[in-house]
């Protein structure tokens, strides 16, 4: 039998998920109030909670698992990509945990972990498959041959997809993060309200800054004529924002399909629980003749089963790393 205990902590939520033989026994998340009135994640702020919420994040995860400390078999943390004060947190404690009870400790990059969250439950894509990874601070459309070998095919130049959401939602005075916010008002809006540019960028690449602009100006431009303009219109605004942000992703996705010739398509990260990109991902699938991937809603968002997941695996072949490790802010998958 292997026990897991995960850790994630790369960036404003601390995560801690216990794993049995690849099943997820339990996954709590602590999310950080603290960055909403500040309109971002402040990274001080962030490894400070991170702090707080360590010990009784990991406390509740073993209680919730219905397992003592003693069972722990390894224990799993994400190494980067993140803020590195935040997963300076996750790390110490990791190696903390595993020096004081001489348990075998498992490095875990968080791009990679987003991806195998497709393996915690059925169904199970088989390799080789293509994600589609999107956050808050990464988009990439990345060829999975095995649970630790994947190639980066295209991924954005500048904002990641979850920031295009955030940063739109500041423009449309939502607060923090604005992801979710305008997925609940795009369910009431017309995605043909607002025509929006899409970004001429080549290969698997991706652009969403001047889709930002472009929003901006729109807006500034219709206030001008309706000082009420956003009051009036937030729903219409908002589909048309998503539906625009979704067809980039999926109209490049569609391209690594053809380019690839691979038809089991998944997505993860935060911005795969915008549901805008799940229905669309489903139509496109059944369109293309492809089997289509969707994590569950827990599973999208920064979690430590997925990190506890990838765990097991590397737990499975033994790749250990020592108590020399230290965290890294920029990990490629
Ligand atoms: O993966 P994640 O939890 O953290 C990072 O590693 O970045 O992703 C967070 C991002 C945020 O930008 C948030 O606004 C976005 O995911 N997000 C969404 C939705 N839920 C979370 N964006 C659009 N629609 C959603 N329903
Ligand atoms: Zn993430």
């Amino acid at each position: 039998m292997a026990v897991i205990l995960g850790i994630e902590s790369s960036c404003d939520e601390t995560s801690a998920a216990i794993c049995i033989d690849g099943e997820i026994k339990s996954n709590i998340i602590a999310s950080q109030a603290v960055h909403a009135k500040y309109g971002g994640v402040v990274p001080e702020l962030a490894s400070r909670a991170h702090q707080q919420h360590i010990i009784p994040t990991v406390d509740q995860a073993i209680q919730q698992a219905k397992i003592r400390k003693n069972d722990i078999d390894a224990v799993a943390f994400t190494r980067g990509p993140g803020l590195l004060g935040s997963l300076l947190v996750g790390t110490s404690f990791a190696k903390s945990f595993a020096l004081a009870r001489q348990l075998p400790l498992i490095d875990v990059n968080h791009m990679q972990a987003h991806i195998l969250a497709h393996f915690i439950d059925e169904p199970r894509p088989a390799f080789p498959f293509l994600c589609l990874t999107v956050s808050g601070g990464h988009t990439q459309i990345v060829l999975v041959k095995d649970y630790f070998d994947m190639e980066l095919l295209g991924q954005t130049l500048d904002d990641a997809a979850g920031e295009a959401f955030d940063k739109t939602a500041k423009i449309l005075n939502l607060p923090y993060p604005g992801g979710p916010l305008i997925d609940k008002y795009a369910k009431e809006g017309n995605p043909d309200s607002f025509k929006l540019p899409e970004p001429q960028i080549p290969d698997l690449n991706f652009s969403f800054s001047g889709l930002k602009t472009a929003i901006l100006y729109m807006v500034q431009a219709e206030e001008k004529k309706n000082p009420r303009f956003l009051q009036e219109n937030i729903a219409d605004v908002c589909a048309s924002v998503q539906s625009r942000i979704v067809s980039i992703l999926l109209n490049k996705l569609k391209k690594a399909a053809l380019q690839t010739g691979v038809r089991q398509i998944a997505i993860a990260g935060g911005v795969s629980a915008n549901s805008g990109l799940r229905e669309s991902l489903q139509e496109m699938g059944l369109r293309s003749g492809w089997e289509v991937f969707i994590p569950k809603f827990e599973y999208c968002t920064d979690n430590a089963a997925m990190i506890a997941i990838a765990g097991y695996h590397k737990f499975l072949k033994k790749e250990f790393v020592g108590q020399d490790i230290t965290p890294l802010a920029r990990m490629h998958v």
